[in-house]
């Protein structure tokens, strides 16, 4: 694969207690009334996904990944009155919702909108259909993808369950290769009326609007779809489900400027180290015999946890050790590349608010020019800005609930879950906020948009 930034972000990691790993209390209430609406996400089978959006709106981080074997997580629609099928590719990253209109010009290249395999929405033919007269969806995403269309509401249905009076827009010039739904703030939303922003309902706001969730909040559940379908990838409004990940949530504030675009889904890192199993000779040699963990990377950043990014970016500084580091060799085109083996000792931790992420170096990574034997490193540098993006080869390893109502995020960690367990799923509803998620040990001291605090390597490391 390959990534290029068109710019810049500065990614930070930040910093604090170490070791804190999720600890274990199980919540296993159950409500006898459901108000929560589960969908499978899964990756795509068409093979034509090669743009990855990350970025909306022209003064925020706009970045590029090219990414002809990526993955998105894709979930299933029905829409109008007639109930037409679509499939859109969820995106925490972005606050729109559109589908492939019938008139969507561009359904013959499949590079830009594949209609055959997303599915297409002629308004005509719901009688639910309202177009909202004088909105206008002109919406744009960092790899330079964009849609243009009309707005209207209809009725949505959710695995069987109907959201009436769900705003969208409906293309009629798209390159997004599928439809999108984007489940962030309204404030990011690029609808438009008469020039002006138009803030739609969001989808999780209307989904709590019509009542089917109590408030606009949901839990993302990814993994890795390589191997098998037996389980799959899940987005839960409204509630989240206690076997998708160990130990505890820890509840973080989401950093937030009330009406800007910087309004986004994401928490504050505080830090990056590295634990090496079966190599002593460097780091604490006091934390274990067998294991080390060493500091990368120190500060307080803000980061977007965005599904709709296949990759994550990192401070280049840590990005340079870590593909120096681990992965050891460097190709023209700037590809940090090494041996599979060496990376399977080693596991990231990234540090939110003083709790302890694992992330398998091995996550981060996919195979290097067609040798299962060579993997690189995928992740993209950041060179300056205030935007980190954490997107599905993070998020794989961690499980997301966000409460878009008291702008807060809940973590665990889903490294060690034993999938056959998700057979049975346990939800707990997200009534007022999350619940029975433990505060973050330094919950107080999240990241603010109004200082320039970011992550550096820490002293020592080259
Ligand atoms: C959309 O639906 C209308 C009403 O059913 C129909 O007349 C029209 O041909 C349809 N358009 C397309 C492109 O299928
Ligand atoms: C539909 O939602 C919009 C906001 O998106 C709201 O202004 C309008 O009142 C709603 N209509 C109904 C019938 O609920
Ligand atoms: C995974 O999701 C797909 C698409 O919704 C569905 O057809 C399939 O049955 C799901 N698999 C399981 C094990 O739930
Ligand atoms: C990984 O750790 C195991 C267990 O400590 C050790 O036997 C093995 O040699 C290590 N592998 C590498 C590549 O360092
Ligand atoms: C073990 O640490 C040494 C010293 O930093 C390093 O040279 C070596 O590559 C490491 N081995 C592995 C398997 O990471
Ligand atoms: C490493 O050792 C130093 C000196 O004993 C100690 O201050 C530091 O906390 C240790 N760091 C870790 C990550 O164990
Ligand atoms: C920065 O933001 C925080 C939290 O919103 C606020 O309490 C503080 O007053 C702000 N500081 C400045 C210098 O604007």
């Amino acid at each position: 694969m390959k990534f290029v930034t068109t710019f810049s972000l500065f990614c930070v990691l930040a910093i604090q207690s170490v070791s804190s790993m999720p600890i274990s209390i199980q919540n296993s209430e159950s409500e006898s009334v459901k108000k929560f609406i589960r969908l499978n996400t899964y990756k795509s089978t068409a093979s034509t996904s090669t743009k990855r959006l990350v970025r909306r709106q022209s003064e925020d981080v706009e970045q590029t990944l090219d990414n002809s074997d990526d993955e998105a997580y894709y979930i299933d629609l029905e829409v109008g009155s007639n109930k037409q099928k679509i499939t859109a590719q969820l995106d925490t990253g972005s606050s729109d919702f559109f589908v492939f209109g019938s008139n969507e010009a561009n359904c013959g290249d499949t590079s830009k909108a594949d209609c055959a395999t997303y599915g297409k929405f002629n308004s005509s033919s719901s009688t639910t259909f309202k177009k909202l007269n004088g909105v206008s969806l002109d919406v744009s995403y960092g790899s330079g993808a964009g849609a243009t269309g009309y707005v209207g509401t209809d009725n949505v249905v959710l695995d069987g369950t109907t959201v009436s009076n769900v705003t969208f827009g409906v293309t009629t010039s798209a390159d997004t290769v599928a439809p999108l739904i984007g489940v962030g703030y309204q404030a990011l939303s690029a609808m438009t009326y008469d020039d002006s922003q138009y803030h739609s309902d969001g989808f999780p706001f209307a989904l709590a609007d019509a009542g089917v969730i109590h408030i606009p909040a949901f839990s993302v559940s990814l993994m890795d779809h390589d191997d098998t379908d037996e389980v799959n990838s899940t987005v839960t409004f409204g509630a989240y489900d206690t076997t998708r990940y160990v130990g505890s949530l820890y509840k973080m504030p989401i950093p937030h400027e009330e009406g800007k675009a910087t309004y986004r889904i994401g928490t504050t890192l505080n830090g990056i180290s590295i634990a090496s199993y079966g190599n002593s000779s460097y780091g604490n040699s006091s934390s274990s015999s067998s294991t080390t963990l060493k500091w990368i990377a120190k500060g307080s950043q803000f980061v977007q946890l965005d599904t709709g990014s296949s990759v994550s970016n990192m401070p280049v500084a840590a990005y340079d050790y870590i593909g120096k580091t681990y992965f050891g060799s460097q190709d023209s085109s700037s590809t940090y590349h090494g041996s599979c083996d060496s990376l399977k000792n080693h596991t990231l931790y990234f540090n939110f608010l003083g709790m302890a992420y694992p992330v398998p170096l091995t996550t981060l990574s996919s195979t290097y020019n067609g040798d299962d034997s060579q993997c690189q490193f995928d992740a993209v540098p950041s060179y300056s800005g205030t935007m980190c993006i954490l997107g599905d080869n993070f998020l794989k390893n961690v499980y997301v609930v966000v409460d878009l109502k008291n702008n807060e995020v809940a973590l665990g960690s889903s490294v060690g879950v034993d999938y056959a367990d998700t057979a049975s799923p346990d939800f707990v509803e997200i009534v007022d906020s999350i619940p029975n998620a433990i505060n973050a040990p330094n919950f107080d001291s999240a990241w603010t948009f109004n200082n320039s605090d970011t992550l550096s390597l820490v002293d020592g490391l080259k």
